[in-house]
């Protein structure tokens, strides 16, 4: 199957495996506050990763890689709404356009439909800093996402075996391109163990990419004769991936993403540390079923309900809301009481 092929199919897959919302955010409540002294007009939406200033803490996560026209025309309504909306979007693995040059107008197109805009590079762990670069140039990128998805390739019936080296090759990435690197997991959140490697090796921002949205793991599986199910209920929640990060030693910029669908998810994201959320497949389902306008007043909507709680929760900025006091409850508060996390 061409490379084209199999990101078509994980698309299709990823519409009818749907989103699972095991996410743990129904286990974070907000403790509710009588007198927020705040208009709901004097909230601000904008955010820092690292050095890397947003307008808004959404943006569009990874998702088109593969080439082909079926990508270009995904990213190019992808970018039409980020450039509408005044977000930032990630493309998906550049591998097939570093490959072949011919592919390279399918995610080019991201930067003509969104000049001004915060646009993420992405590359696969195994990409060297010369790819990296070359990824970047091609976006004229705000910053490159490198994915590391182990179980996705141990279920893919082509996917990689090998994992060695892996925190090397990040490491020399990170010292080879001037823009801000992010390690992104694709669903099955990271661990504080993990964040510290990556921290150790220079690393500054995170994705921790929970378990709880979209299943790789199932995904390849329908395309496999001898299915592996004991990966598809494998990973670490997104609740409990962002507070294994901010709970940690570590001092990094946390990215929130992982079955996010809503405001009330970004603002419990950000509560519990994060300073941005990425959102994959629930944008993608829409764009797909109900088409571009309908995208662009979801994620309107969001920008202003997220106003909304914000000030119920006294909170004019995100830093503020990083701090606001909540109760955990289920299986996120027995991750970290058995994980030892405070
Ligand atoms: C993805 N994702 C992804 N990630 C990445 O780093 N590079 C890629 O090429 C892709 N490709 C891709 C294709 C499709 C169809 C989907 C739905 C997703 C993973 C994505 O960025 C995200 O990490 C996960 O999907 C989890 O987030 P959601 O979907 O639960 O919001």
């Amino acid at each position: 199957m061409s490379r084209a092929a199999r990101k078509l199919d994980h698309i299709h897959h990823a519409l009818s495996t749907g989103q699972s919302q095991t996410h743990g955010f129904e286990d974070i409540r907000f403790v509710h506050n009588s007198i927020p002294e705040l208009s709901v007009n004097d909230v601000d939406l904008t955010s820092k990763i690292g050095e890397l200033k947003l307008s808004s803490p959404i943006f569009i996560n990874a998702m088109t890689g593969g080439g082909g026209d079926d990508t270009r025309s995904i990213n190019q309504q992808l970018a039409e709404v980020a450039q509408e909306c005044g977000i930032g979007m990630a493309v998906g693995s550049q591998m097939a356009a570093i490959r072949n040059t011919e592919e390279r107008k399918s995610y080019e197109v991201v930067r003509e439909m969104h000049p001004n805009g915060i646009i993420f590079a992405n590359l696969g762990s195994e990409a060297t800093a010369d790819q990296a670069k070359d990824a970047i140039d091609m976006l004229e990128a705000s910053a490159l996402q490198i994915h590391v998805n182990v179980i996705q390739e141990l279920v893919m019936p082509e996917g990689d075996r090998d994992f060695t080296n892996t925190l090397k090759r990040i490491e020399e990435i990170n010292r080879e391109i001037d823009v801000p690197l992010i390690v992104k997991e694709v669903g099955y959140g990271m661990n504080k163990n993990t964040a510290g490697q990556l921290e150790s090796v220079g690393v500054k921002i995170v994705d921790v990419g929970g378990f709880g949205g979209t299943n790789f793991s199932k995904i390849e599986n329908e395309r496999r004769v001898r299915k592996l199910r004991y990966f598809d209920d494998w990973g670490i929640e997104t609740t409990s991936s962002i507070i294994e990060v901010t709970k940690g030693d570590q001092n990094l910029s946390i990215i929130s993403s992982g079955g996010l669908q809503s405001a009330l998810d970004i603002t419990k994201s950000i509560a519990l540390g994060a300073s941005a959320t990425g959102f994959a497949g629930y944008f993608l389902k829409i764009l797909m079923g109900s088409g571009q306008q309908a995208l662009i007043d979801e994620i309107n909507e969001m920008h202003e309900d997220l106003k909304m709680l914000m000030t119920a929760l006294n909170s004019k900025t995100l830093n503020q809301l990083q701090g606001v006091p909540l109760v955990i409850s289920g299986k996120t508060r027995d991750w970290c009481e058995q994980r030892g996390i405070k």
